[in-house]
């Protein structure tokens, strides 16, 4: 979604951070970028549909060296069409007095239409189709002499979320940047201060950063940053180090992001794990939670709550709650879940799972669950995330940034966390020591069973090849591999655009199965686990209808494999492991499908990595 840089040195021009800063955040998803620089003649604004690398075009056109030199102060955007085309009127950042004042915004301004109208009554004349004119505007109105409260009265009228960055020429070397909703981290460098609305931009300047909380309001200058609420009190916020270092957002060789990613996995697994498994009580160690085991062994129902791969991840989390810990637990589609009026309560523990710790819907579940006084844990991979923070209690992935958004190793952290969760759950009601001792041994035992996995790329990439042109997919999987099989199926629509759709095996039947022919492949997860041979059946159903199978099968079970027309093996797995190494398999072929077929696997049209709008 929509990404924000800001940047200030007393000396060091800003064109080139910022642009670098967009950059980092083009994952996120954006259909145009801008650029406004402060400079002693005013403010200059650059604007271009389409990639940061035509926005820098333009601005070692259009801006000369000594022009350069004098901006040491600017702000940047990459925008992602919500109110309006994506047309370069609408991208960031949009100016107001004259063009004295310059406005990045991520989120949605839910009155403006009512601001719009108010504003225009009293002179104000707009350019774009954007919620966000009405903020610079706004703040324009309402500056009378001090920038900062300019900014908080005009956010006091706004309703709904923000991250925003403003320069204005009336207040030479000040930004100001607010929150409420929208990530804004702000990066303590050496001379110089960094705004981003995602710590990844900030990363090669500084890993010294303050997470901005909602309602903060921030003076931003060269020598660092002045943090109040809204109602002008002085707030301390604590300045955080970053684990994160520059190079661990660059490629490192590999073509995609998303390709480094699924390679990344048994060190990110092995990250995941580390410190969290004990071996001599055959429990998982899980200090987040912070739910001493009578807590636990109270819980009546839990609700595992995400959206996309994180509600997949969460999905194969009920059948290890269930198997592991006899915890009814049902997965919960965000947006679904917050506006249904959930039955939810003191009883009851509500799990949200979100990579980014930023995706609105989840945040809102999460809100809607401590609202009703559900006990409410987050699993998150981005430390210090909006959910994160509110949940206050839960598990971080420690899998690093993912940045190609295809999700990949966030979801097998995931599913490793919740295994461990059930683990812990498990050993507090009724689980025995020789199945924990048992379930300890195979998550230590992840990263080698994952690189297994990709020693087979070759094999992958050769199965991918025969089906990369195949227009229509289906993806079947029984038990705790159905999530998987969605999860497959996810990956291949997101980045090759191939029609796919994952199906639990036994209801291919009832329907769907009238889609198959020669030219529709059926991808099916036969690991040698219970259901197995169920699966089998299903797929005899599948090539009657002469749709060729490939099967995900388990290294030397030469019987299931003869039923497939190709076959990728895995290694040998009890259940509870087996989503995090299949889907490890269904990644690589949608990766190779995708790069076949041509696709920009990294950024796939009309996706974002962090969906922070509803
Ligand atoms: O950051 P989150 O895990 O909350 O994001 C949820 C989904 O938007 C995300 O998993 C999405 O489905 C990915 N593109 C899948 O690859």
């Amino acid at each position: 979604m929509c990404g924000i840089v800001g940047f200030s040195s007393l000396d060091r021009p800003a064109c080139v951070p910022l642009v670098n800063g967009l950059r980092r955040l083009e994952y996120r998803g954006y259909d145009s970028a801008g650029v406004a620089l402060e400079s002693p003649d005013g403010i200059k604004v650059f604007k271009k549909t389409g990639k940061v690398a035509e926005l820098d075009k333009l601005l070692k056109e259009r801006l000369g060296d000594e022009e350069n030199a004098k901006c040491t102060i600017g702000i940047a955007h990459t925008r992602w069409a919500t109110h309006g085309l994506p047309t370069e009127v609408n991208a960031h950042p949009h100016v107001a007095d004259g063009g004295r004042l310059a406005l990045v915004h991520n989120g949605i301004v839910e009155n403006y239409a009512a601001l719009r109208a108010q504003l225009e009554k009293k002179g104000c004349s707009f350019v774009s189709q954007t919620d966000t004119e009405v903020l610079a505007h706004l703040v324009a109105v309402f500056d009378r002499g001090d920038f900062l409260s300019a900014v908080s009265r005009a956010l006091k009228k706004v309703e709904g979320t923000y991250g925003i960055a403003v320069i204005s020429t009336r207040h030479p070397g000040e930004m100001v940047v607010a929150r409420k909703g929208s990530s804004l981290v702000i990066g303590i460098g050496e001379g110089s201060t960094v705004v981003a609305s995602d710590v990844s931009a900030i990363v090669a300047h500084t890993r010294q950063v303050i997470y901005l909380k909602d309602g903060d309001v921030a003076r931003v200058t060269p020598g660092g940053v002045d943090i109040y609420t809204l109602d002008n009190v002085p707030v301390s916020r604590e300045v955080q180090e970053v684990e994160w270092d520059a190079e661990s957002v660059e490629k490192g060789g590999y073509e995609h992001f998303m390709l480094k990613e699924i390679f990344e996995q048994p060190e990110t697994l092995r990250n995941t794990i580390r410190g969290r498994l004990d071996k001599v009580n055959c429990t998982a160690i899980l200090s987040g939670l912070n739910l001493p085991p009578r807590e636990l062994a109270s819980i009546r129902r839990a609700v595992i709550i995400g959206c996309g791969t994180s509600l997949h991840a969460g999905m194969a989390g009920k059948y290890l709650f269930e198997s592991l810990a006899d915890i009814p637990t049902s997965p919960e589609q965000a947006a679904e879940f917050r506006y249904c009026n959930p039955i939810i309560g003191p009883d009851d523990w509500a799990i949200a799972v979100s990579q980014s710790g930023e995706t609105a819907d989840t945040l809102a579940a999460v809100r809607e669950s401590i609202g009703k006084g559900a006990l409410v844990s987050a699993i998150c991979n981005v430390v210090g995330s909006t959910i994160a923070r509110e949940a206050g209690r839960g598990v971080y992935l420690h899998a690093g940034p993912e940045i190609s958004v295809a999700s990949t190793k966030a979801f097998t952290s995931q599913v490793t966390v919740l295994a461990m969760i059930a683990l812990k759950l498990g050993r507090a009601r009724r689980l025995s020591r020789e199945d924990g001792a048992s379930i300890c041994a195979e998550l230590a035992a992840l990263p080698d069973l994952v690189a297994k996995v990709l020693e087979r790329n070759g094999d992958i990439a050769k199965v991918a090849e025969k089906y990369s042109g195949a227009s229509d997919m289906f993806f079947l999987g029984r038990g705790i591999l159905y999530p998987t099989a969605l999860e497959g199926a996810l990956k291949m629509k997101e980045i090759s655009y191939v029609h796919a759709e994952g199906y639990q095996a036994a209801e291919l039947k009832h329907g769907p199965i009238a889609l198959l022919c020669e030219e529709t492949p059926v991808v099916a997860l036969l690991n040698d686990i219970p259901g197995k041979e169920k699966t089998v059946g299903n797929v005899q159903e599948c090539r009657a209808r002469k749709a060729p199978v490939v099967g995900i099968v388990t290294e030397g079970d030469e019987s299931a494999a003869a039923h497939c027309n190709d076959v990728v093996y895995v290694p040998r797995t009890s259940a509870v492991v087996a989503p995090i190494v299949t889907v490890v398999a269904l990644q690589l072929f949608a990766y190779h499908v995708a790069r076949l077929r041509g696709c920009e696997i990294d950024q796939p049209r009309n996706l974002a990595k962090s969906v922070t709008v509803e």
